[in-house]
């Protein structure tokens, strides 16, 4: 019988559901914007501006409800990261997901009311969540107020490296939820984290 946690409070559904929809709706419309031509977008170039700029707008202000959430809440402590150590718990989950899954050996880090992630997860959601997203509303949030920026960075365009970074940023998400989508349907069956994210429970294997 498998055991079920409840590690989903609503807010952090509700954070998540949201947030995912405005990443999907700014990687969308941001790969249109780089890659169509003005007169044939895959989504029309002024209309994939306008949405692009809301969901980033929309996106600044669920990312407040995360922080206020983590901060209150004991959902934080999930993202401490130990720095102790760090290396060989990484080593040791990285071993488990390309060799130890496949011989059905027991997960190295299960999930508890006190570990939520594995440190995979942990490092990467950090990593998302307080580097990543903050760097690219930012980067966002300057191209819309070009005014607030240096004119020149180390004699190049302030604009234009700061659109490089979004771009390259962007990116690095992308590439983030494409890898958290595929880990998602490894839990105790292909759909069961997905259906935690809708429930709030958790179950193991
Ligand atoms: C189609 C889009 C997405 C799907 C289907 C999805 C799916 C999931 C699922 C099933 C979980 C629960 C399992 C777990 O804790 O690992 C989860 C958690 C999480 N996801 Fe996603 N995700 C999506 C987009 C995103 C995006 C765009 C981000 C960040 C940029 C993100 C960040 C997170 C974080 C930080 C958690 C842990 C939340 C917490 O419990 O505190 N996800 N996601």
């Amino acid at each position: 019988m498998a055991e079920k946690l409840y590690l989903y409070p609503k807010w952090v559904r509700l954070w998540h559901a949201l947030n995912a929809i405005f990443i999907l709706l700014l990687i969308i419309t941001g790969i249109s914007m780089q890659f169509s031509k003005p007169e044939f977008g895959f989504i029309r170039f002024d209309i994939a501006v306008s949405i692009h700029n809301i969901a980033g707008m929309l996106l600044t202000a669920n990312y407040l409800l995360f922080l206020t959430g983590n901060f209150f809440t004991s959902n934080g402590k999930y993202y401490k990261l130990t720095l102790k150590g760090l290396f060989q718990r990484l080593t040791k989950q990285f071993i488990y997901y390309t060799i130890g899954i496949f011989r059905h050996e027991k997960p190295p880090f299960p999930v508890t009311k006190e570990r939520k992630f594995n440190p995979l997860q942990q490092f990467t959601y950090v990593a998302a969540m307080y580097v990543l997203v903050p760097i690219v509303f930012i980067t966002g949030w300057a191209l819309l107020y070009p005014e607030v920026l240096f004119t020149k960075v180390l004699g190049a365009s302030g604009l234009k490296v700061n659109d490089f970074i979004h771009v390259i940023v962007g990116f690095f998400l992308s590439f983030f939820l494409f890898v958290h989508v595929y880990f998602c349907t490894i839990g105790a069956t292909f759909v069961s984290n997905f259906k935690s994210m809708i429930t709030g429970y958790h179950e193991s294997h």
